[in-house]
């Protein structure tokens, strides 16, 4: 017995999954949002700097695809490419300008100050300052908030979703195609496990970049609704493909702190711990080149010359009073540690920022499984290839969550989704109290291997080396787990080993480098 039942559940509150709601709420459906945390905001758009790719005064969708063919390194899908550049705009007009509007920086003519990154021919993205996240997702959250027919569930976990395999007393369901029915969810503070069915389930519940030992991603991060996913059947791709930031700010205690690559589209050079800008042996763009190569560029003069990190010199190309104004976010971190980068430049390594595969879907958010849907970065539309191009990832949740929700009312009301059967109550099997030291120390393990296994140079050497190591941590949590009581953090390092595990075992199945995996042997 269910103790909710709406038409759609979405799992995970960033901008894919806030838009998909709200859209599907307008369409009148009954929609409930789950997320991990009390205040819902955090999340990898919440920490979003950079900005949101929208379209140059004289822009055309033909040169976005094409910039976003290039930066995914071939691997790139081009009927993704096609609908994000040509639906893009409009989707970003209706839901940001109008439903939920974000107050975008204007010049003084009132029109868009759009900004540059990395491998894009036009300014088109937009910002709001250094912290074009944080707006956006305010004004999503708020309009969430607003509509009648959404219900948020926060501070809970998503723990496994339901299909009729796995999660149903009659023995002739395996018989059936495989169907998502809702999820267990986890209410973090009661500890109870909630049984929520739907007739469309969507997983929106962004990266995993917590499970790397440097990473520009908030610590809710961790990568649990991928794993989930698996486990419920759905096929995953391209999860070699996990990208790294080139810069973060390099000071002990940072916490591996972005430094937007919109610094770098304003002018910012990279230059080394001489002093001397190095990019233009790697590329011809120079530090405006593709995030991997900038990110390898970085690394490797790390390695060659022992360096702990090199510098980023905004200092020398913007007068100081603008540098205030246009990243007041990036110059107060900074300047909190000792830096003020008005003046001098900023130390900086890469980390690991997103990644580019996920569940596999089609273009409209459909997963193999039927009644599952994924949006975001936790989905693989095909969108980024190998390589993401700068600012295309809040795009890329807002046009398929917007997508998706359009085909899950279809899909509603067509009375298409089928009977919701009796679905299995949570056993609560687990009495043992969990010891935090050993949670604290596996993840502490899961980081170290992941980070200088698959980090960004590997081979096959270390990569079977983080797999045997990565199922030996398995086969412990799996027993942790089983005996454990339920909290939200042995929840999160379950689905972390097991993330960890599929792209360990992603990279070491494929030999070849392109874009963000690089093999070296
Ligand atoms: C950044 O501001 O550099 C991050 C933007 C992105 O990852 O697209």
């Amino acid at each position: 017995m269910a103790d909710a039942d709406f038409d759609l559940l979405v799992i995970g509150g960033g901008i894919a999954g806030n838009s998909a709601a709200i859209r599907a709420a307008d369409n009148g459906l009954s929609v409930a949002v789950v997320t991990k945390t009390e205040k819902a905001a955090d999340s990898n758009t919440y920490n979003a700097q950079g900005g949101i790719v929208y379209k140059a005064v004289d822009d055309k969708p033909a040169l976005l695809i094409n910039d976003i063919l290039v930066a995914g390194a071939g691997a790139s899908l081009p009927q993704a490419a096609r609908i994000t550049a040509n639906e893009g705009p409009e989707i970003v007009e209706k839901m940001l300008l109008d439903e939920a509007p974000v107050d975008f920086d204007r010049d003084k003519s009132g029109e868009f100050d759009r900004t540059e990154e990395a491998a894009h021919s036009k300014r088109r993205i937009l910002h709001k300052t250094d912290i074009t996240g944080r707006y956006i997702e305010q004004a999503l959250i708020k309009r969430t908030k607003e509509l009648p027919n959404i219900k948020l569930f926060t501070n809970c976990t998503l723990v496994d979703l339901l299909t009729n395999h796995h999660h149903v007393d009659n023995p002739l369901s395996c018989y059936e195609d495989n169907r998502c029915l809702g999820a267990y969810v986890l209410d973090n503070s009661s500890s109870v496990v909630k049984i929520i069915t739907a007739k469309a389930t969507m997983l929106a519940t962004g990266g995993l970049g917590q499970i790397y030992l440097h990473t520009t991603n908030p610590t809710v991060a961790t990568g649990e609704g991928l794993a989930a996913a698996y486990r419920a059947q759905t096929e995953i791709i391209n999860m070699e493909y996990v990208q790294f930031h080139p810069t973060t700010l390099a000071v002990s205690g940072a916490d591996s702190f972005l430094i937007s690559e919109s610094v770098r589209g304003e002018g910012a050079v990279l230059i080394d711990y001489d002093k001397k800008p190095f990019m233009k042996r790697y590329h011809h763009l120079e530090s405006l080149a593709p995030r991997d190569i900038v990110a390898r560029a970085i690394h490797s003069e790390m390695t060659e010359h022992h360096w702990p990190y090199v510098y980023l010199d905004i200092a020398s190309y913007m007068k100081p009073d603008e540098i205030r104004k246009r990243f007041p976010t990036i110059w107060e971190k900074c300047k909190k540690h000792g830096i003020d980068c008005a003046y001098e430049p900023i130390p900086v390594v890469p980390a690991a920022h997103f990644s580019c595969g996920g569940v596999r879907t089609d273009l409209y958010g459909r997963t193999t499984v039927s009644g599952l849907y994924a949006v975001g970065e936790v989905a693989c539309t095909g969108l980024h290839g190998a390589n993401r191009l700068a600012s295309t990832s809040m795009l890329e949740g807002l046009v398929f969550g917007y997508r998706a929700a359009d085909d899950i009312t279809k899909r509603v009301k067509n009375r298409s989704a089928g009977d919701i059967p009796s679905i299995r109550p949570w056993s609560y099997t687990g009495s043992g109290s969990i010891d935090n030291a050993l949670i604290f120390q596996d993840f502490i393990t899961l980081k170290y291997i992941m980070w200088n296994y698959v980090g960004l140079i590997r081979n096959s050497h270390r990569l079977g080396r983080a797999i045997n190591d990565l199922r030996h941590l398995w086969q412990e949590t799996e027993e942790f787990y089983r005996n454990a009581h339920l909290t939200r953090e042995i929840v999160e390092l379950r689905g972390a080993i097991q993330t960890g595990l599929i792209i360990a075992r992603a990279a070491w199945q494929n030999p070849t480098s392109r874009g963000c995996h690089f093999r070296k042997d």
